[in-house]
Parts: C-alpha cells; structure tokens; sequence
C-alpha cells in the first residue's frame, strides 16, 4: 500500500519547503534525455475495429490548420498594454491584501506590473515546453498503442503536437521578447509519463491530465485576454487539444473496464502525482526569484491565497470528470475521489467530461466557457 510520501515525495501536499526542493538548477541545460522503456508494437489487423477513434481521425484530418498563415503574425502586441486590460479584467490572479507583512506588501503598480509580464512570460513558456512533452508522448503512443485505429489517430496529433510548439514558441520569441526554462515539477511530470513503460500510462499522464489540464488553462487565458493574437491562437490550439483529450478518454475507458483493482490503483496513483506536479508547477516559483522575491516568504500564502485558489481549482475542470468517466475515482474503496477531496477539485466531478465534448470546440464554434459545468 503506496502512502502519499511514495507517490508524491513528501506526506503534506502544502510542505513547501518540498515543493521548493524541487527546482530547476541548470537553467542552461539545452538536451534533455529521459530514457523510455516500452516497446514498439506493429500491428498486422488492418480493420475498423474502434468507429469512435475513427471518427475522430477523420476529424482531425479536416481540423487541421496552418500556424505560419492561419494566425495574424503581422499583429503588434504591446505587453504592457496588454497586461493592463487583463489585470483590470480579473486582476493580477492574487490579492494583494494577503501579503501584508511578506516583500510584496511594499509593491507598487510598477511592481505589479512586472509580475503580471513575467507571470504572462513564464505561464506561455510552461504551455510551450507542455506542447513539446505533447509532441513526444504522441509519437510515443504511435508506436506503443496495439490498436490500428488509435496509431492513425496519434499520428495526426503529433502533426497538432508539432504546430502548438511552433507557434507558442514564435509568439514567446516574437511578441514577448524570450521567456522561461521549463519548470523542473513539470518537466518531473514530463520525464515519469516518458519513462513508463505501459502504454496506457502515456495516454493517462499526457492525454488526460496534462492535456486535460491545458484545455481549462487555455480557455481560461482565451476567455480573459483581450490580446486578439494569443486570443486567435489560443482558439485554434484549443480545437485541437479537445480532440486530444477525447483520444485519451475514449481509449483509456476500454482499457480500465477490463482491469483488476490493482492495476486500477497503480493508475489511480499516477493521476494523483501527475495531479499534485502540476499544482506544485503552477506556484510558478520562478516569477518570484525574477522578482528579487524569497520564494519561502511568499508560497505558504500563495497556497491558501483564495483569489488563487479559484483559477487553481478550475484548472482540474476537465480531469476529474474525465477520471469519472473512465471510473478512476471510486475504484478501491474511493481512493482517487479522496485525493481530489484533499486538493478541493471534486466539486468538477459531474462537469461534462470531454469524451464527445470536442465538436463543441471546432473552429467557427463558439468555444464552450471555461467556469460553467
Ligand atoms: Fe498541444
Ligand atoms: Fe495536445
């Protein structure tokens, strides 16, 4: 029997000095090799044997679109200005209110200005080293995934995968001025799902949580931002990514009907880890220390910042009823649902799941809101 200090490091979910232990010391690193250890396999059974995967490769083939002309490059974005009609939309994403007595309380509107560009910088460079993660996993499950049907699929999302790493790396490079070396919770995440060696870890990892969590990320971000390039790109990477995550769910539910609670629970607690990294990640450590600020001072309030809280909790809008649906969270006497209970995302359980939601999300759609269920 696994405890939480086995599967995530450390027994209290806000030990921050935990949390801060982990970070990203070689900020220079350029190659990053993580060894993968599962095998390719061919299939010779060439029929169609899975319609919904089908459907959905067709789909893909037609949802395709072109980053070097399907977005307006010729647009110029001003960040400052930017960053001011965001900030008067929903505010910098924190109270200020509650760092009296931290470095922060001494803030001005200059100050908040450059957190809010840095936070802008650093959330798209997560994003981008995500898609990359995205980019290798699909290639991955091309070669791992028994199934005809699924291996056509992956292929086109590799293509997807491919086109959201370019045009976030373009817009960070052209628009931003640079931005951030991946987070090393993130790139911890990133490493287990590559280094796993059944198939069906790579769908759960990548599929469901890190894409589920980038699909509430950038409807969020679409929906605020009224910086009408990243709007524009946002949207189309989204029409992709609500494929993706139904990928995920629609393989994943055959393959967990048919699995011993065992097995259930070695999935149960790779989606609680995956779920705890990316919450650790998005405590965005790195906009602190740019910001002469002691990380230690500020993250224990950080974490209990109710402003916060309510962006944090909305980035696990799509995973958990996708974990639902694919019947993670009540196997084994409950045990996934009273994880998410401890992280304070259950309330998402009913939320539709994203299995069929993708049509909703195809281009010249109005994209469904990210905050209603
Ligand atoms: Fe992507
Ligand atoms: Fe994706």
């Amino acid at each position: 029997m696994s405890t939480t200090e086995d599967i995530i490091g450390r027994s209290d979910l806000n030990d921050i000095e935990a949390i801060l232990a982990i970070s990203n010391t070689d900020v220079d690193e350029v190659e990053h090799i993580v060894k993968d250890n599962s095998d390719a396999i061919f299939t010779w059974d060439y029929s169609l044997k899975r319609p919904a995967l089908r459907r959905l490769y067709e789909k893909a083939k037609t949802g395709q679109w072109n980053g070097t002309t399907d977005l307006a490059w010729d647009t110029d974005v001003d960040l400052e200005a930017t960053i001011a009609a965001d900030q008067a939309t929903l505010g910098s994403g924190v109270d200020p209110n509650v760092y009296i007595g931290t470095p922060v309380e001494k803030w001005g509107p200059k100050e908040w200005m450059e957190f809010g560009m840095e936070s802008r910088r650093w959330t798209l460079s997560q994003f981008l080293h995500g898609e990359q993660g995205a980019l290798i996993c699909t290639a991955k499950i091309t070669e791992t995934v028994p199934w005809y049907d699924a291996k056509l699929y992956a292929a086109t999302q590799v293509v997807d995968e491919a086109r959201h790493v370019e045009v976030f790396a373009r817009y960070i490079d052209e628009k931003l001025g640079g931005g951030y070396q991946v987070n090393a919770h993130l790139r911890m995440l990133l490493d287990d799902i590559v280094n796993d060696s059944r198939w069906d870890m790579t769908y759960l990892g990548m599929q469901v949580m890190v894409e589920g969590l980038a699909l509430a990320a950038f409807g969020f971000l679409h929906q605020l931002t009224g910086e009408p390039l990243l709007k524009q790109l946002l949207r189309y990477v989204m029409s992709d990514e609500a494929r993706h995550v139904a990928f995920g769910v629609l393989s994943l539910k055959e393959v967990y009907e048919g699995m011993d609670d065992r097995e259930i629970k070695d999935r149960q607690e790779f989606a609680f880890e995956a779920a705890v990294r990316m919450r650790d990640r998005f405590l965005s450590q790195e906009v602190w220390e740019r910001m002469g600020i002691d990380a230690r001072q500020v993250l224990p309030i950080v974490i209990n910042d109710p402003t916060r809280a309510v962006f944090q909790q909305m980035l696990f809008s799509k995973i958990v009823p996708n974990c639902k649906k694919l019947g993670l969270l009540d196997r084994n006497d409950a045990w996934l649902r009273r994880r998410f209970q401890e992280m304070n995302v259950i309330q998402f359980e009913d939320w539709e799941g994203t299995g069929e939601e993708y049509l909703k999300f195809e281009l010249g759609k109005d994209a469904p809101s990210p905050i209603a269920g």
